[in-house]
């Protein structure tokens, strides 16, 4: 039978079947090869038999081999019409695969075998992954970006009073301390806000550029005793080191949670403390091709990488795909959360870079960052920590002298809080509850005003709307918006609008220091 094929493909149809990008194989109603094209060899490892006579089956991954056969073989038989099916293929990264099989009738009508068609879609099914795993994080991220707004409100307020307790005079030593401690849980919990915002994509990222060879340098002071004496860290900088863009604090918490994540994994495996390293490592990429690794296709560009390499009990394929997800842990009974790794993952993204894992079971697990390479000459301006462009404004009034203040801010406690603290401070403060409210109270006796403060977000008019329609009265009015929710957007559009943005929660003597430096600034800018 298979002679029957013999000499059929040397001409026009030869030229069909060995071209373009598709794997294709003529096989036998016995189901054995009896011919496969240039690109099907390419696409199935070496180790797979194609020569004449040997089961076609033998070029699908053997996980899938029985499960996909038992589709093909009744269409070679006749009992099932040609359909798609979806499948692995034997080989490096078992690609995936859709066949078709098409049935070669005799004029009779006898079947005398199949031409199978395999269209790699790897790459397809990786962007797929992708995209769920981002609207995965998006939802998480929506969700954590709307209790973050509410939760730093809260914590302003608790933060500002338990500042209040403590500096009021003559406050007896055992209050004070309960309200140091109700401060530091409150910067706790603003902490973790930060942390779920992270990888949700809506915090507020500081990025300038950092030397990656110094950032790791420095911060393995702080993993060696993350570390602890059992685990040795090795630190291999490829030099000359090379510069990214990102925000240094983050680019830490993104080592730290790595080196943590490794260390727990190597304290719980067999091994033996000679055996327990992590290596922290950089070098540099240039991508002339989009590469897969894992879920994720990084476009070609200059890179730098950063690797994070344990010795530990290594990750099982199964749980692999899942362990970016938000909440995903094999750690729960011993306090794991499942965050640090979706925090990774949206820091990364949020940074521009992609993130890669490959782990052996037993052996250990190797992370690797690549980021985009920064290619400036110039050292550039560290992006400000709060402020900025300054104002090129005129102040409303003399240096000197009380300044009024406008406060507006839809929550009753902070507001109080700000009033109180700016009043204390020796500025005359008017207060809104809202941007209507604001409009309302300004119409009615128009006073003079040298800066407004105000929530982002408010029911009705909102934060930067509100600037906009005093600046029509009060031209280059100073103005410093406050949010616990801004993305990088919202926050280049502040800048480029001469206002200063502030990210909740804050404390009320770091509002009252903004608030001196934009005055200052706008003084200074009073042509003389
Ligand atoms: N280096 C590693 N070696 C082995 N398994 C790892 C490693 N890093 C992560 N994992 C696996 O991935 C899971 C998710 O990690 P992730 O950091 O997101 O959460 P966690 O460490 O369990 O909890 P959290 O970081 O919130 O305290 C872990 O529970 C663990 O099963
Ligand atoms: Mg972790």
């Amino acid at each position: 039978m298979v002679d029957r094929f013999k000499g059929e493909f040397d001409g026009l149809l030869g030229i069909f079947f060995e071209t373009g990008l598709a794997g294709r194989m003529v096989c036998d109603p016995d189901g054995r090869i009896v011919r496969v094209n240039a690109a099907l060899a390419g696409m199935v490892g070496a180790n797979v038999d194609l020569s004449v006579g040997a089961p076609a089956s033998g070029v699908i991954a053997k996980e899938t081999r029985t499960h996909a056969w038992k589709q093909i073989f009744p269409v070679l038989t006749g009992q099932a019409p040609p359909k798609t099916i979806v499948s692995l293929l034997e080989g490096d990264g078992a690609p995936v695969v859709e066949i078709l099989p098409m049935r070669l009738l005799e004029r009779d009508g006898t079947i005398s075998g199949l031409i199978l068609r395999f269209a790699d879609i790897s790459v397809q099914r990786h962007l797929e992954a992708q995209l769920t795993q981002g609207q995965k994080l998006q939802a998480v991220g929506q969700l954590a970006g709307g209790i973050a707004h509410d939760f730093n409100n809260l914590l302003t307020a608790v933060m500002g009073a338990a500042d209040d307790i403590a500096a009021r005079p003559g406050t007896d030593p055992t209050t004070l301390e309960d309200a140091v401690q109700i401060r530091a849980s409150a910067e706790r919990g603003a902490d973790l806000v930060r942390q779920l915002l992270a990888f949700g994509r809506q915090q507020t990222l500081q990025p300038r550029v950092v030397a990656i060879n110094e950032a790791i340098t420095q911060i393995s002071i702080l993993l060696r005793r993350l570390l602890g004496s059992k685990i040795r860290l090795e630190l291999d900088l490829e030099t000359p080191g090379r510069k990214v863009m990102v925000d240094p604090v983050q680019l830490d918490q993104v080592l730290v949670n790595l080196a943590v994540n490794a260390r727990d994994a190597m304290l719980e495996g067999e091994s033996t403390p000679n055996d327990r390293v992590l290596t922290l490592r950089s070098g540099h990429l240039l991508l002339l091709h989009p590469l897969v690794r894992g879920q994720e296709t990084i476009p070609p560009g200059r890179y730098v990488v950063i690797e994070v390499e344990d010795t530990g009990a290594g990750i099982p394929p199964a749980a692999l795909p899942r362990i970016f997800d938000p909440f995903f842990t094999t750690r729960r009974d011993r306090g794991g959360n499942g965050l640090g790794l979706s925090t990774v993952h949206g820091i990364v993204r949020q940074s521009e870079g992609f993130l890669a894992v490959e782990s052996d079971l037993g052996k250990g697990t190797r992370f690797r960052i690549y980021l985009p390479r920064y290619e400036g000459e110039t050292t550039p301006q560290p992006a400000p920590a709060i402020a900025p462009a300054a104002p090129k404004a005129v102040a409303t009034a003399p240096p000197t002298g009380q300044r009024t203040v406008l406060i507006v801010e839809d929550e009753e406690d902070v507001r109080r809080l700000a009033v109180r603290q700016f009043t204390r401070s020796g500025w005359r403060v008017l207060s809104a509850e809202d941007g209507d409210a604001a409009c309302e109270l300004l119409a009615a006796d128009d006073p003079a005003l040298d800066l407004i403060v105000s929530d982002v977000v408010m029911p009705g008019l909102d934060g930067p709307s509100l600037v906009r329609l005093l600046r029509e009265q009060r031209p280059n009015l100073p103005a410093i918006l406050v949010s616990g929710y801004a993305d990088e957007a919202l926050r280049r559009d502040l800048a480029n609008q001469d206002i200063v943005f502030m990210p909740k929660p804050y404390s009320l003597r770091a509002l009252i220091d903004v608030a001196e430096t934009v005055l200052q600034r706008s003084v200074d800018l009073v042509p003389s």
